[in-house]
């Protein structure tokens, strides 16, 4: 359970957060990932990161820095590295890392390096701390959680003052501690005198700014100090530390310790009664343990009476404390030592202790029996059973030494070193399976069962090479066998001679021979000479096996002894694999630089192997390719992989979002190198990815590649070579201050900077609206945003005004977050002569909770609190704007701003304010000149990726969204780079009916110039993502090439139709989808801007359009075209997966009873988008119109469209769908003017009946026979990965299709392969189960959900939705398994905001995005997308979805009807109110806001 906020739970929490706040640099050592101990350290460090917490001894303006470095990466030796450049480095380790360490620990001792040490969980081995006693170390040992603390404070002061190394270490329960609050700054002040230290005169202290030159307490004090006297009578606060003893300095800071805070700490602690005759002194981890078991011991227990001794201060050891601990009623002394296995006869305390005794003689003869004993593993069963052996040998007249209290340790093998494939990473040994299938070898694969030889032997390169070497010689005998019983003749068969001999011309090329091998193989089958048997004992060599060696980048460390170097320098046609999981985040930039060697590099510059840097998760088809290269290159081939994760449990989405970065910093560079020359006699190097790292650049400048190279990438970027990060965000300031400072010149009166923090835009366009009015009253006034105001200089400002809103939970929006990071932990800004004021933009309900009204406006509260606190004079009082009242933010804001004005003395002023209205949507579209605006010169802009805003409104009609990835927004903007901007392009397909080449063309878009993945969307059609600028034209020609178009897919006209997939009744639905095409077509706009601006030649001369006649006409929908979007579905009842209701026209088709379309029954008003906590915005199922006869249909959504484009609300764009326009009228009159343009009247509506609104998957045969199957396509995404290769499996079935077939693309985005003829459907099920496309076996819930794509590319998604809908479900579904609900279809969906682009307001359960990881709950949708569902939770992250959700079903599975539904279910048992109109979703609400 986690602790309270502001307190530690755990002693490792608790050492973090100490080592943290002492230190310019951390280490925390990791161990193997699943090895529990440091993960703690981590938890602490990476929060107390992320909080960007100031430390204590870290430099003016900067903080502490973390680097994880895995334990086999030699982690101390970054340690002694770091020393060169920073003074206060300390360690967090598990104690397994110290002993494969020593030789650099004994190096750390002489600086003031602090390590915390974290004993191994399970069952600890004390050697382990042991080992390190003659390095001159402190060596501290703590045994609570508050003495964790404590003594980790003490660690460092010690440090400090001395000069010199300290271990601190502990063992972490497994039981819950109670927490403690965080470390008290006061108390440390007390102990430790930050202002001396910055200032360079600790007092006492022998650090001189602040380490002394050389160690400043004399070596010989180190040593064991045996004879080391601590002085009664000094007074231990006073003690000099440039000439006290190690001991004695220890000491003396857990004296100021016990100032401090009245807890006292000694070097030994005595536990027992004080006239023991036995005592024992425990160095181990249960030590405790004996503590209480004898502290509960019944007088009879033979161990009732009996002391322990613990030991606080292992280094320097002092006789003098351990003697005067000891009780003189004692006669026998236990030395209890806990290690794994004793390699001396005598334990390292037992021969302190002995001579700690001899030293005077006096106790010695008092204590005639010392008797040493190794502690094993004793639980609290056996620890009476334990005790009651070590008193029994102890008491008897010849005790044994070195008796085993308890057994071995519980785990041979230590956890961090039993060598596991981690699970994730078995994604590229996947791949490998894929690819090759049984050609596969890998040579050193973990698992392998090599009897005898240890894993660690059988998982090295070498191992491997070495098993690749004895393969080629068994190959060869192959060979010279072959050889033989050709020239002998020896085959029956000429055939099979043949064969073997074209296999022997191909033999040295592997990846050729595995089709000629099978050949022969069968032929060596049917031949029955001699030696054919005998051949085909090799049968796996004849295949020609791809050879692989898989490793970690532990390899890299040190090319020459891995491994890695043979390979490459042996010239074999063998490849190597190596896997780099180091996490991007996480990574040790110097670490990476300096040690760990560049594998890629090396191997190239050897210029005999092919090499390749992959990273699956960036781009699938490039990893194919290097894998496909590398088995085809007879030589060497080297990949480098990238899988960078923290944790095994790690999710795909945080590895992916992990590597997204790393790729496009150019920390990762996705590239090939064929060493083969190509037509320019150079090595062939095919860059993949955008940025390249500075060692891969100086070396492709060396090979005088770069010239090459630079004409494929666009820009290379400067920031990712060198330093990257801290110059360019200096650099960026600097920019921003020079343009500031620019804009203040020319400006007269006083001056006003005015920043604002925005996210969606309102608290931006006040604040540029303050500013006009500002200068309308002769104020030098300048805005920008906060991020870009460079903090340092706020101390020169006169008058400065804040307006900043509020984004997830209370935090600022992403463009003030630096400027309040760096604000609230600026302690030295002085703004003393600065008048400020702030208003903050809010809603006191978006959070509804009573805990949660703390978030209200939290932004704008903090900052006004700590502008005071930084001395700067407060103008005005905080103006609090609110959603929620009248008129929003509005309301509040007049006031504040006439006392602005009041306070800067310019409100007398009759200012004449220019204030120009802001542009709307409906400005730019009329401006745009028939939707050409100025697209054209956006797209050959080349000094950015993106295109104005106002264009990018334009292009929507154009099918082209402007998105950028948001996985990688922060850190690109913290390198001082715009957004990595690219479009998503949407394709117009009405009635979603795609040929097997419009589909294959799909594909290859995508790949060559989307991310290689494409998405089915809820308008059942093709959405790509992921286009660069420069590729936005020549993907939407090919699209067009492929005989569809993008015209109207997004903007304010009609979208793309969308019908029912009717995969039983053929004819059925080529009459409806020739409906949808109808109207598609009618109500397409002109748009000849788009032929002019898309399907240019390359001389950019025009098309000939139209006669070539420019068209600058809308007839249908005029210059400003609709209000907002039109979306028009057809559905076929009984089956409803169009969720007719949900859109603006709904079009019911009825048939007559012979199954003939006659007509239509016409719904309209519906509508998903609506806005969190705006109760004017609601959605709404559409209202039945009447019946229309089918060969009216066309006409009625064209009157429908042209009243709704004259009536709908222009002002407004949340109230300007149809849906509004018709609740503003009332349905009746709506239908009345819709007649009257129509010039008739619609029939009284149609007997229908709707069954689901989910898709009926599986096989089906229609009326002529033919076969359609409908595939389940999680969220609609065609992508490959390792797992499932779905994107090449319809790829293949799409080439097999013939002509006639179609794929037809349904409204819930699923994919109907239709139209497959009886001779073909062996082929194409075949197909489908290679690639495992035919498993329905998902649950009921998963096959009925559905996701919009949301992060990272929707540039409004407040969560996620597509990657982490699958995930959610994973969650439920073996709860649902349990209650019997596997196969009982619920309909789910989410969406990662309101806009609603997965319908989700007609779901029986919906999550809909509220925040990043808080999603509204709603519950009690029908199954048949009739009624709407409503609010039952606000914003709920997963474990409440999951608390709320899983008693709700178990009642369902309990209480439910025959065949009744979730939804329905829940409405009966009264769980939630059911939403009979759009008007009513907001009442009756199951949560109420708490006031
Ligand atoms: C995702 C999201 C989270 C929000 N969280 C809060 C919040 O925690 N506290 C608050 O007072 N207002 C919150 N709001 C309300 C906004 O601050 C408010 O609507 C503001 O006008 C938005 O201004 P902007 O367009 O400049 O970002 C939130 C709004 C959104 C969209
Ligand atoms: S519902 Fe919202 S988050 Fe999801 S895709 Fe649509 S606009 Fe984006």
């Amino acid at each position: 359970m986690a602790p309270p906020i502001g307190f530690v739970s755990t002693r490792e929490d608790a050492a973090a957060r100490v080592a943290y706040l002492f230190s310019e640099t951390v280490l925390s050592v990791q161990p193997n990932l699943k090895a529990a101990p440091v993960v703690g350290f981590q938890h602490a460090l990476d929060r107390m990161v992320h909080d960007k917490v100031r430390g204590i001894v870290a430099k003016r303006g900067t903080f502490p820095s973390v680097y994880s470095v895995r334990y086999n990466a030699d982690p101390f030796l970054t340690a002694v590295e770091e020393l060169g450049k920073t003074t206060f480095v300390s360690i967090t380790a598990a104690s397994s890392t110290l002993p494969a360490a020593i030789t650099h620990l004994a190096k750390l001792a002489k600086f003031p390096v602090v390590v915390h040490v974290s004993m191994s969980r399970d069952f600890a081995d004390y050697s382990e701390i042991t080992c390190l006693r003659q390095l001159g170390f402190t060596l501290i040992q703590s045994f609570s959680l508050r003495e964790a603390q404590d003594l980790a404070i003490a660690s460092h002061v010690l440090a400090i003052r001395t000069g010199k190394g300290v271990i601190h270490f502990f063992h972490q329960p497994d039981c819950e501690e109670t927490p403690i609050p965080f470390e008290d700054v006061n108390q440390i002040d007390k102990i430790f005198d930050r202002k001396a230290l910055v200032n360079g005169e600790a007092e006492g202290s022998t650090v001189s700014g602040v380490v002394a030159e050389k160690p400043a307490v004399e070596e010989a004090a180190t040593e064991n100090t045996n004879g080391e006297q601590a002085n009664d009578t000094v007074d231990l606060t006073k003690v000099d530390y440039k000439t006290a003893g190690l001991f004695q300095a220890a000491e003396a800071v857990f004296d100021l310790m016990r100032l401090a805070n009245g807890r006292t700490y000694k070097a030994f602690d005595y536990h027992g009664a004080g006239s023991a005759d036995t005592a024992l002194l425990i160095f181990g981890s249960s030590a405790q343990n004996f503590i209480t078991t004898i502290d509960h011991a019944g007088r009879g227990d033979i161990y009732s009476k009996v002391g322990v001794i613990t030991v606080r201060i292992y280094r320097p050891w002092s006789t003098e404390k351990l003697l005067a601990v000891i009780p003189r009623s004692v006669k026998r002394l236990g030395v209890l030592e806990q290690v794994h296995r004793q390699t001396t006869k005598w334990g390292p305390v037992l021969l302190d202790v002995i001579s700690s005794l001899n030293n005077d003689l006096s106790i010695a003869a008092a204590i005639p029996v010392v008797v040493g004993y190794q502690l094993g593993y004793l639980n609290s069963k056996t620890i009476r059973q334990g005790l009651r052996g070590i008193i029994q040998n102890i008491q008897s007249e010849a005790p044994i030494q070195n008796l085993l209290v308890g057994c071995r340790a519980s785990h041979d093998v230590d956890p961090e070193y039993h060598l596991t494939l981690p699970e994730l990473e078995t994604a590229y040994s996947k791949m490998l399976y894929n690819i090759f299938g049984d050609r596969l070898s890998i040579l050193n694969a973990i698992d392998r069962d090599d009897t005898g030889i240890p894993q660690t032997i059988t998982s090295n390169p070498g191992y491997g090479f070495g098993a690749y070497l004895a393969k080629e010689e068994k190959k060869k005998e192959l060979v010279s066998k072959l050889q033989k019983a050709i020239n002998e003749n020896a085959f029956t068969n000429q055939e099979t001679n043949d064969l073997v001999s074209r296999w022997l011309l191909l033999n040295e090329d592997s990846s050729k021979l595995s089709e000629v091998g099978a050949e022969v193989i069968s032929k060596l089958e049917s031949d029955s000479s001699e030696i054919a048997s005998e051949l085909l004992n090799d049968q796996a060599f004849l295949l020609g096996t791809s050879s692989w060696i898989i490793g970690s980048d532990a390899w890299s460390y040190d090319l020459g002894t891995s491994g890695v170097h043979d390979v490459i320098a042996s010239g074999k046609n063998v490849n190597v694999l190596i896997i780099d999981s180091q996490p991007y985040t996480g990574r040790t930039a110097k670490d990476a630089s300096r040690r760990k060697k560049d594998i890629g590099l090396y191997a190239m510059n050897y210029s005999n192997s092919y090499v390749a840097s992959i990273a699956v998760y960036s781009s699938y088809t490039q990893a194919l390719q290097a894998f496909i290269e590398a088995d085809e290159f007879t030589g060497p081939s080297i990949i480098i992989a990238y899988l960078p994760y923290n944790e095994e449990t790690d999710s795909a989405l945080t590895v992916l979002q992990e590597t997204k970065k790393a790729v496009d910093s150019g920390y990762w560079p996705l590239y090939r190198w064929d060493p083969r020359p190509d037509e320019s006699g150079l090595p062939n190097f095919q860059l993949d990815s955008q940025a390249l790292k500075k060692e891969l650049k100086d070396f492709l400048e060396r090979e005088n590649h770069l010239s090459q190279v630079a004409r494929r990438v666009p820009v290379f970027d400067e920031n990712v070579a060198g330093s990257y990060g801290s110059k360019l965000r200096i650099q960026q300031r600097k920019k921003a201050k020079d343009a500031y400072s620019k804009l203040l010149e020319g400006l007269t009166g006083p001056p006003l900077t005015i920043l604002f923090a925005s996210d969606g835009g309102n608290a931006e366009n006040l604040a540029k609206r303050l500013q006009r009015r500002a200068k309308g009253r002769g104020l030098g006034a300048v805005v920008m945003a906060m991020d870009d105001f460079p903090v340092e200089d706020l101390g020169a400002e006169e008058n400065l005004v804040i307006v900043t809103s509020t984004a997830g939970q209370g935090k600022f929006p992403q463009n003030g977050r630096n400027f309040w990071d760096a604000v609230k932990s600026s302690a030295d800004l002085d703004l003393a002569s600065v008048n400020y004021a702030v208003f903050g933009l809010g809603d006191s309900h978006y959070w509804p909770r009573k805990q949660d009204k703390v978030y209200y406006n939290k932004p704008s509260k903090d900052l006004n609190h700590i502008l005071e606190i930084l001395g700067a004079k407060r103008m005005v009082e905080l103006g609090l704007g609110n959603d929620q009242d009248p008129d929003g933010y509005q309301s509040a804001y007049p006031v504040w701003e006439t006392e602005l004005w009041k306070a800067l003395g310019v409100d007398g002023i009759g200012a004449v304010i220019d204030e120009p209205p802001p542009l709307t949507n409906e400005d730019i579209k009329i401006q745009s000149n028939y939707l050409r605006g100025t697209i054209v010169e956006g797209l050959n802009d080349e000094s950015t990726g993106a295109i104005s805003a106002s264009d990018s409104q334009v292009a929507k009609f154009h099918g082209a969204y402007l998105q950028d990835d948001r996985d990688i927004r922060e850190q690109r903007k913290a390198n001082g780079l715009e957004p990595a901007y690219y479009f998503m392009i949407r394709v117009r397909m009405p009635a979603g009916v795609s040929t097997p080449a419009q589909w294959l063309a799909i594909d290859q878009i995508a790949d060559y110039k989307g991310n290689h993945t494409f998405k089915i969307t809820t308008r059942g059609t093709f959405q790509l993502h992921g286009v660069i600028k420069k590729k936005l034209k020549p993907a939407i020609k090919a699209i067009n090439v492929a005989l569809l178009d993008t015209i109207a897919a997004c903007g304010d006209a009609n979208r793309n139709l969308l019908c029912a997939g009717l995969p039983y009744n053929n004819a059925l639905h080529k009459e409806l989808a020739s409906y949808a095409r109808d109207i598609s077509e009618y109500l397409l706009p002109t748009m000849t801007a788009y032929h002019e601006i898309w399907l240019t030649d390359d001389n950019d001369e025009k098309k000939l359009v139209a006669g070539n006649a420019v068209v600058n006409f809308e007839p249908l929908y005029g210059a400003a075209y609709l209000p907002r979007k039109l979306k028009i579905a057809i559905a076929m009842p009984p089956y409803n997966e169009v969720d007719v209701f949900a859109h603006d026209v709904g079009l019911i088709a009825i048939v007559n009873e012979g199954g003939k379309l006659t007509g239509f029954n016409v719904v309209a008003g519906g509508g998903m988008g609506t806005t969190h906590n705006n109760k004017t915005t609601y959605p709404r199922t559409g209202s039945i119109l009447g019946y229309v006869k089918k060969e009216d249909v066309v006409v009625v959504c064209e009157k429908i469209m042209l009243f709704q484009r004259d009536n709908g609300d222009r002002k407004d764009r949340k109230h300007a769908r149809l849906q509004y326009t018709i609740d503003r009228m009332g349905v009746d009159v709506f239908r009345q003017k819709v007649e009257e343009l129509l010039g008739f009247k619609f029939e009284e509506e149609r007997a229908f009946r709707f069954e689901s609104n989910i898709d009926q998957f599986g096989w089906v045969k229609d009326e002529r026979g033919l076969n359609h199957f409908t595939m389940f396509v999680e969220n609609g995404r065609i992508e490959d990965t390792p797992e499932f290769r779905m994107k090449t499996g319809l790829r293949e079935i799409a080439l097999a299709m013939k002509a006639e077939a179609e794929f037809r693309l349904t409204g819930n985005q699923h994919v109907i392969l239709s139209n497959i003829a009886e001779e073909d459907l062996p082929e194409v099920k075949r197909l489908l189960a290679e690639y495992k496309i035919d498993n329905m076996q998902y649950s009921g819930l998963r096959l009925s959900s559905s996701a919009c794509v949301a992060f990272p590319t929707c540039g409004v998604a407040m969560a996620e939705s597509e990657r982490y809908l699958p995930i959610f479900i994973s969650k439920l579904e073996s709860y649902l398994e349990e209650l019997g609900l596997r196969h009982d279809s619920v309909v789910m969906r989410m969406t990662g905001c309101p806009n609603g682009c997965t319908r989700p307001w007609l779901a029986e359960v919906a999550m809909v995005g509220k925040a990043y990881g808080a999603y509204n709950l709603m519950l009690g949708s029908d199954y048949v997308g009739q009624r709407l569902n409503k609010l039952y939770r606000s914003a709920v992250n997963e474990e409440q979805a999951l608390q709320l959700l899983k008693p709700l079903f178990k009642r369902w599975a309990l209480e439910r009807e025959e065949g009744e539904h979730f939804g329905d279910f829940l409405i009966r048992a009264g769980v939630i109110k059911p939403t009979l109109d759009g008007k009513n979703f907001h009442d009756d609400v199951a949560e109420e806001d708490e006031e």
